[in-house]
């Protein structure tokens, strides 16, 4: 414990009352929804209805680290302030987590609208991609930047995630394809992770297109990524998780499976972009390998829900993909978390796909196309989300030891967030015990 307590008799009971030193006090929240309970494993089935509500709750925090939850009565009976103690009202609006997006391609160059009227007119994104654009569009615009012009870019991403609460990301490569362009963007990541408040989980995710220059030669591109691109970044500690866009026309099964053994072997963590468009067999590859998280699963079959649920892998899903590329399958979110599935949920933020990097839109969605209950919509966003890129440790929940990352909204009944829709209802953000969004 980083705290030190102080013991005082109370002079009215007579007895010992520990008292906890504090940096940082939030209290009068009307809905303190802490999602607490799940650090060692994601939720499943009815736990995800369990979010922990708190009324009139308060935190208390001290180098960034929270060291007291309960009531603001409470609170204010256990907690010493100190000269320079940071006391934040809620007023009585709910109070969540600071919410984790376990699914981003946040460094890019450039931009795809000109792919809307496409979309429209129904070209599909697979054919966008077989034709030389979509991912392989970006691919371009990212190879022509440099390091510094990408944390340039991806900095005001991230500025307005946190603006809409987000406190700690996923962030994966994928738009370089060369050994030199892939450690060019995680280099980027990295020192955004160094110099944003947000908080980010870096992923290599090289295999994410065959580049032009490999359009004859698919397994050619294949042998690059096990034998150049995964020691580099291995030799450089520049990524934690390894991913694969497995797809029909993109990366097959067997190739996928070549990869990612390469990497868990390697000790990397492991991720899949699974039965986005074509049912191949994403899922029961994640769960045969063991990887964190597998995600899309818009079209995941059966027996993939079946060997997910009795898997430790986290099903990531990402409704506004399939709204922005108005696909008309949406993931089978019910059947999942009926068969005991840990379904967590994410932007997937990235140029073409999903322009959108706003939780509070995806946790709509939620609601309104995967049929999740807002109690189970938190879940995702926050504990589960963690899960999904292994940091339930330190995030995903309002609980003793974990980082003080708080977001405070302009709502009394935490429902109210996936009611109103569109509409950035942050008003304030605690990143580690210091307010950074709403002064
Ligand atoms: O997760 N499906 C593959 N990758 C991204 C899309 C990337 C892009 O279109 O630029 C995704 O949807
Ligand atoms: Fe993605």
């Amino acid at each position: 414990m980083k705290w030190k307590a102080v013991y005082m008799v109370n002079p009215h009971r007579g007895d010992i009352m520990e008292k906890i030193k504090a940096d940082f006090l939030l209290l009068n929240a009307g809905q303190l929804v802490t999602v607490a309970g799940n650090s060692d494993h994601p939720k499943r089935g009815k736990e995800l209805n369990e979010i922990g509500v708190i009324a009139d709750g308060a935190v208390a925090a001290r180098d960034g680290v929270i060291v007291a939850v309960g009531t603001t009565d409470e609170l204010q009976k256990r907690v010493e302030l100190t000269n320079g103690t940071v006391c934040v009202d809620a007023c009585g609006k709910v109070v969540l987590p600071g919410l984790v997006d376990p699914h981003t391609h946040v460094v890019f160059a450039g931009s795809r609208e000109h792919e809307l009227e496409m979309k429209i007119k129904g070209v599909p994104y697979l054919d966008i991609l077989a034709a030389g654009g979509g991912i392989l569009d970006t691919v371009r615009s990212t190879r022509a930047a440099s390091r510094e012009q990408l944390v340039q870019v991806a900095r005001k991403y991230l500025d307005q995630m946190l603006a809409q609460g987000t406190t700690t990301a996923e962030a994966k490569s994928g738009y370089g394809l060369t050994v030199e362009d892939e450690v060019k963007t995680l280099e980027a990541i990295r020192e955004l992770n160094n110099s944003h408040p947000v908080d980010l989980v870096p992923t290599f995710l090289g295999a994410h297109a065959i580049p032009e220059e490999y359009k004859e030669n698919p397994d050619g591109f294949v042998d690059l990524v096990i034998e150049e691109m995964l020691p580099a970044v291995k030799e450089k500690g520049l990524a934690e998780f390894c991913d694969i866009f497995c797809e029909q026309g993109v990366f097959s099964v067997e190739q996928s499976r070549r990869i990612l053994l390469k990497a868990k072997e390697m000790g990397f963590k492991l991720k899949i972009h699974a039965d986005e468009m074509v049912p191949l067999g994403g899922a029961e590859l994640a769960a045969e390998l063991g990887a964190t998280s597998a995600d899309h699963l818009m079209v995941v079959s059966e027996r993939g829900i079946e060997m997910l649920a009795a898997s430790s892998t986290v099903a990531v899903l990402l409704p506004a993909t399939t709204f922005c590329v108005m696909g008309e399958r949406y993931a089978p979110a019910r059947k999942m978390i009926e068969k005991g599935v840990a379904v967590a949920l994410s932007t997937d933020f990235n140029p073409g796909s999903s322009p959108v990097n706003s939780l509070q839109i995806v946790m709509g969605i939620a609601c309104r196309q995967l049929k999740m209950t807002p109690a189970e919509v938190i879940s995702a966003v926050t504990i589960n989300a963690a899960h999904a890129i292994g940091r339930a440790d330190s995030v995903g929940s309002i609980e003793v030891g974990k980082k003080a990352d708080l977001v405070i909204f302009d709502a009394r009944d935490y429902r109210y967030l996936m009611y109103r829709f569109g509409t950035n209802l942050v008003e304030r953000v605690v990143k580690s015990g210091r307010l950074v969004i709403g002064g």
